[in-house]
């Protein structure tokens, strides 16, 4: 009997090998089967079901509310739609600070109800109980640091992170502690450049930025913003690749009038 393989092209092993031979790392997020199937065909090596869902997806102001059901079922939709690139799910706000048992079950649930790959946790030395925790169960997992949304509270505004000796320092820190507990891999949000080439530079493990500079083993963006659905945001990071907001916009305008017209259907769209 013969079982088709579920395991995808693209490994936590294969992203370690591409850091050891300078092949720069993409990743993008999805939220849903439709994106996700677009994103994973055009090549994307890395697929996020970030936390961002609270965004884009669910029209909320900060990422604090997304429950793990609401992640379950995104990772879900996506993983059914991906063949070749590592899927990863963000861990909502609440399900894993402050108690690694809670931390694991949490993570346990998101692989044996999406299939995902891996799980991504948002801080450093604060967590390092439930990363430690999740990795003895053999769940691979990805870091989190500089800009981190889920503690928007306690920092008050989405500005660049790290930009203090401190601060930089306590980054670099956190950033071997989750190397050395075994993570695969860290995100590093809006931090100074600099900074960003030093933690690749001396880490084993990939480092993907965003607003991290170019100095970093690759590059993640949200896919609302790269394709210019949501106008609304344009930190200097974020290139935008196109302009999706006017193009829908200019479909459903002419929709709308074919059908106050009566131009639409047309003979040739009816039986
Ligand atoms: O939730 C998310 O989309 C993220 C990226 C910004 C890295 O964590």
């Amino acid at each position: 009997m013969s079982v088709e393989s579920t395991v995808r092209a693209v490994t936590t092993y294969r992203l370690t090998e591409m850091k050891q031979r300078g092949e720069k790392i993409s990743m993008l997020t999805s939220y849903d089967y439709s994106m996700a199937r677009i994103v994973d065909a055009a090549g994307v090596d890395v697929i996020l079901v970030g936390d961002s869902a609270a965004n884009v997806m669910a029209g909320y102001e900060t990422t604090l509310p997304i429950t793990l059901e609401m992640m379950i079922y995104h990772a879900r939709s996506v993983v059914r739609a991906v063949r070749r690139a590592l899927v990863v799910v963000d861990l909502p706000f609440g399900t894993y600070q402050g108690n690694s048992k809670v931390a694991l079950d949490s993570a346990v649930r998101i692989m044996k109800e999406t299939e995902a790959d891996a799980v991504k946790l948002e801080g450093g030395e604060e967590i390092l109980e439930s990363v430690q925790r999740i990795l003895s169960a053999g769940i691979p997992v990805m870091g989190h640091l500089g800009l981190t949304p889920q503690s928007i509270h306690k920092f008050g505004t989405y500005n660049v992170r790290a930009k203090e000796e401190a601060e930089a320092e306590k980054l670099v820190r956190d950033a071997h502690l989750l190397e050395e507990a075994g993570c695969f891999g860290i995100v590093l949000e809006k931090i100074p450049a600099v900074l960003g080439a030093r933690v690749a530079s001396e880490l084993r493990i990939p480092v993907i930025g965003i607003g991290a500079g170019g100095g970093v083993d690759g590059q993640v963006l949200v896919i609302h913003d790269m394709l210019g659905i949501n106008k609304g945001f344009s930190p200097r990071f974020l290139r935008r690749y196109a302009d999706l907001h006017e193009v829908m916009t200019g479909a459903v305008t002419a929709y709308v009038g074919d059908v106050k017209s009566g131009d639409f259907p047309n003979e040739a769209e009816q039986y």
